[in-house]
C-alpha cells in the first residue's frame, strides 16, 4: 500500500469518527434540557431532612420497642414483657457504631436481626440517626 492511500484511509476513518463523535455530542446537547429539570428536584427533596428514610426505617420497626423517641423502657410485645433499653443515654453512648450494627444487624437476646428487612445502607443511615437525633452527637 503506498503512503498516499494509507493516509487517505487514515483521513477517512478521522473524519468519520469526528463525524460520529459531532453528531452524538449533538444528540446529548439536545437531551439535556429535558433531563436536567429532574435533577434539582432530587436534590432538594434530598436535602432538607438526611435522616428522613432513616427515621421511616426506625418508624417502622424499632418504635415498637424502644419508643418514640429512642427512651426506651418496659413494653409487652405479642405476650413477652421487655425490658427495651435507652438509645438516648446509658450504655448507648459508650458502645461503638460496629457494636450498633451488629447488634442490629444479628440482633441480641430479645433484640430482633434485621439483616433480611434493612439493607446494610439503612442500618449504617439508622445508627446515624441514632447518633445525631436520639444522642445528639
Ligand atoms: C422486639 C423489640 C425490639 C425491637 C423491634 C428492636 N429492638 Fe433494639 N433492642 C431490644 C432489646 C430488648 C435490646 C437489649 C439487648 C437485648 O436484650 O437483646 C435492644 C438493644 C438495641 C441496641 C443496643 C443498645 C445499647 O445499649 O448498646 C441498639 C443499638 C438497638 N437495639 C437498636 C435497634 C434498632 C435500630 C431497631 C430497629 C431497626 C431495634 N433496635 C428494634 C429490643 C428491640
Amino acid at each position: 500500500m503506498n503512503s498516499a492511500k494509507s493516509a487517505a484511509i487514515i483521513l477517512f476513518i478521522v473524519c468519520f469518527a469526528a463525524a460520529c463523535n459531532s453528531s452524538s455530542t449533538l444528540t446529548t446537547n439536545q437531551a439535556q434540557p429535558l433531563a436536567s429539570p429532574a435533577t434539582p428536584v432530587a436534590a432538594a427533596t434530598a436535602t432538607p431532612d438526611p435522616f428522613a428514610e432513616a427515621y421511616l426505617d426506625f418508624q417502622k420497626n424499632c418504635q415498637v420497642c424502644h419508643g418514640e423517641k429512642g427512651q426506651g423502657g418496659r413494653v409487652e410485645i405479642e405476650g413477652r414483657k421487655l425490658k427495651v433499653p435507652s438509645l438516648r443515654d446509658g450504655h448507648a453512648l459508650e458502645h461503638t457504631d460496629e457494636k450498633f450494627v451488629k447488634q442490629i444487624t444479628d440482633g441480641d437476646e430479645e433484640m430482633p436481626a434485621f439483616r433480611d428487612k434493612l439493607s446494610p445502607n439503612e442500618i449504617n443511615d439508622l445508627v446515624r440517626f441514632i447518633r445525631k437525633e436520639l444522642q445528639g452527637k
